[in-house]
Formats: structure tokens, C-alpha cells, sequence
């Protein structure tokens, strides 16, 4: 048989796969914890919310990339070669507001990623790179959808006047360093013309303090009794009420993630499940009391429990968190599910049931990642000093109501 001649290739070869692969996890990566250290930051509860939701997804996307990426190249995980596209994602951060940020991320960024994804899902080779292939469009459908929730969030912002000309002026301004890196891919022309500094970039801090939206009117409440477990009707009402509180452990979860980039990417991947759960307890809360008639913004919301948290080395607000408040609640939550099957309210029962399996996750996530935690930051004690050091505090200062806010 006469051999034929080679064909030209015409697919992505490996090498370019892997630069890209890793691109795409780049910007997903880094976009995940810029939304972390903003979360506190962004009052909109819904806003809030889906950003939560959106960096647990992302968060996925970059698990499903390393998945394929350690296939293909050691490490896994490797700084772009691409200077612009570094530099366009560490800009990102010091959005001036956080509707700077998600405007830029919803009409520059996540664009031309999707745009991306969709070229290489049929540029590549479709059998040998299948597992690329599939990871791409399970990403692609996340994308869209993030896209277009975010998009009616972004549009009720500007209903609302709240997107002033500083965000528009980021947005553009990310757009134009997304750019001149050939956009997510790298492939795109790269115009040449020089791109100012907007005035209205804000060099980003990380919060210590949570917002709330105007709704909200019973922000720094005290802690009130809660009324005695033998009281069902009223107790209930309040075990619920203090649910929708629980975004307060979203945003130190949130502060803790972004605070702690050097630490293995498994623990990202554990903390962004974590930060969402918390997310998802609070609307448990919302939920409940909107199915029986009551406002969920007139709930008290405690802002000074991060407050208090944040005064803290985030290690140490992830130890009194996993090892003070998560192992401690669930004498109470498993009495709590014996009383709602007692009184036949199955809403309240299945609710604290699925809670208790996230927060059975959140104290193995403690268990598994403080040892680590404490040798990654330096910190000489035995882990067993470090955590009764911790919840010391904690039970002076947390559990005794006082919150005191020693340092601002
Ligand atoms: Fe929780
Ligand atoms: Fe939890």
C-alpha cells in the first residue's frame, strides 16, 4: 500500500492545549478569590449571594481543569507565561466598587472566556482530548448561566442608580487590558495603544467590616435570649431567624480563602464549598421565614460577629469557626430535628437534617486543613496548644455575648 502524505494539522497540538488549558484556569482561579475578598464588601444580598454561587462553580471549573491539567503537565497548576494576562487579573482586584468589579468580570471577562472555551472545545483533537472536551462543556454551561443571572442582577443595579461612571469607566478599562492580552486565549490581535490608569482604581483592602443592603434595618443587634426549646412555636421561629445570620460565616470562610493563596488547592476547593454552604444555610433561613409570613431583612443580623472574627490572623477565625461553633452546634441541631418530628413540622426537620450533613463537612474540613493551616503560617505550638489557645478566646469573648472589638 502506498502511504499517503502527512496531513497538515489542523487541531490544537498538545502543547498549545496545555498553555490554554492552564489559561483558562488562571483566570478562574484568580477571578474565585477576587469574589471572596469582595464578598463582605457587597451589600446587595442577591449580589451577594450569586457571587457566592459563582465562585463556588468557578471553583469546580478549576478543579475539573487541574483534573486534566496533571494529566498533561507538572505541576498541575503553573504562573501564565503571559505577562498581560497576569497583569489584567491582578488588576482586577482594585475595582473601585464592587460594580466595577462584576461588570467587568460579566461583559469583559467571563465573554471572552466563553468565547474561548467555545473555539477550543471543536479545535482540539476530539478523541485524543476528550476529557478536555468534556471539561470544556460542563464549564461552557456554568458560564452561560452565571452570565445571564449576574446580567439581571447588573441591570437591576443600574434600575436602582447604583452603577455610577467610576464602574463603567473599570469595566472599560479591564476590557482594554483583557485586550492587550489577545483576550482569556491569548489568540485574539492585541491592540497596541498605551492603556491609562483610571483615577477611580482603589487599591483593594481586605474588609473588616460585612455590609448589608438598605433592607436590612437590625444590623448590630444584641444577642437576644432565645426564647426555651420547650417553647416549640417561638423557639423554632428564632432557631430559624439566626440561619439567615449564617452569611456572617460565608464572609470570614470568604476572608480566610483569600487570605491564603499559598495554601494547597484542595483546601481552596473545601473553603469555597464551605463559604457557599453557609451562603445556602442563610437563604434556609430567608426561606423559612418567608413560607410563614414573616420579613427575613427584620431579622437581626450581628455585623459585629465578623467584625470581631476579623480582628483575628485568619487561621485562627478558621479554628474558632470549625472547632468553637460548627463541633459545638450539633448536640442542639440533633435535638432540634427530634422536636420537629415530634411536632410533625417536616419544612424545619428536613431543613436542619441537610444542614447538619454540610456542617458535618465543614468540621472534617477543620479536622483535615488546620494542621496544615498552622504549619503553613509558621506557628510553632502543637496543634492541640493552637486550638485550645483559639477556642480560649472564643469562649471568653464569643460565647459569653460579649464581643468585645479590641482592635479596629
Ligand atoms: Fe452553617
Ligand atoms: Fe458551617
Amino acid at each position: 500500500m502506498k502511504s499517503s502524505p502527512t496531513p497538515p494539522l489542523d487541531r490544537i497540538d498538545i502543547d498549545t492545549n496545555r498553555t490554554l488549558l492552564n489559561r483558562y484556569r488562571f483566570v478562574e482561579h484568580e477571578s474565585l478569590r477576587i469574589l471572596a475578598g469582595w464578598l463582605p464588601k457587597a451589600a446587595v444580598l442577591e449580589l451577594k449571594c450569586e457571587m457566592s454561587r459563582a465562585l463556588w462553580e468557578d471553583a469546580q471549573h478549576v478543579n475539573a481543569l487541574y483534573l486534566r491539567l496533571r494529566e498533561i503537565q507538572s505541576p498541575a497548576f503553573q504562573k501564565p507565561a503571559d505577562a498581560a494576562l497576569v497583569k489584567m487579573m491582578a488588576e482586577l482586584v482594585h475595582a473601585p466598587d464592587e460594580f466595577g468589579l462584576l461588570l467587568a468580570l460579566n461583559n469583559a471577562i467571563t465573554p471572552s472566556l466563553i468565547r474561548a472555551l467555545e473555539s477550543h472545545e471543536t479545535a482540539t483533537f476530539p478523541n485524543s482530548d476528550m476529557p478536555s472536551v468534556h471539561a470544556i462543556k460542563h464549564i461552557l454551561l456554568d458560564q452561560r448561566e452565571q452570565r445571564t443571572r449576574l446580567a439581571a442582577l447588573l441591570q437591576q443595579a443600574e434600575k436602582a442608580g447604583k452603577i455610577t461612571a467610576a464602574a463603567r469607566q473599570w469595566e472599560g478599562y479591564i476590557a482594554a487590558l483583557l485586550a492587550a492580552a489577545g483576550g482569556v486565549n491569548g489568540l485574539e490581535p492585541r491592540p497596541e495603544k498605551p492603556i491609562a490608569i483610571p483615577a477611580c482604581r482603589t487599591e483593594f483592602k481586605l474588609p473588616h467590616e460585612a455590609s448589608r443592603d438598605e433592607r436590612f434595618t437590625n444590623c448590630g443587634a444584641d444577642f437576644q435570649t432565645m426564647p426555651n426549646e420547650d417553647d416549640y412555636e417561638n423557639h423554632t421561629v428564632e432557631e430559624f431567624e439566626r440561619y439567615s445570620t449564617e452569611i456572617l460565616a460565608a464572609e470570614t470562610v470568604a476572608i480566610v480563602l483569600y487570605s491564603l493563596p499559598g495554601m494547597p488547592w484542595e483546601f481552596q476547593l473545601d473553603s469555597t464549598r464551605h463559604l457557599y454552604d453557609e451562603v445556602r444555610h442563610g437563604l434556609m433561613g430567608y426561606e423559612w421565614m418567608r413560607r410563614h409570613n414573616m420579613n427575613p431583612f427584620d431579622s437581626p443580623q450581628y455585623l459585629q460577629v465578623f467584625k470581631w472574627r476579623c480582628q483575628f490572623p485568619p487561621v485562627m477565625q478558621y479554628c474558632m469557626l470549625t472547632m468553637g461553633n460548627e463541633v459545638n452546634a450539633f448536640p442542639y441541631r440533633h435535638r432540634r430535628v427530634e422536636a420537629h418530628q415530634k411536632s410533625g413540622d417536616q419544612l424545619s426537620e428536613q431543613f436542619v437534617r441537610y444542614d447538619i450533613a454540610d456542617e458535618t463537612q465543614h468540621v472534617r474540613f477543620g479536622k483535615r486543613w488546620l494542621p496544615e493551616l498552622i504549619k503553613h503560617i509558621g506557628d510553632e505550638r502543637p496543634l492541640e496548644k493552637y486550638i485550645e489557645d483559639s477556642l480560649e478566646v472564643w469562649e471568653t469573648q464569643y460565647r459569653s455575648g460579649k464581643l468585645p472589638i479590641n482592635v479596629e
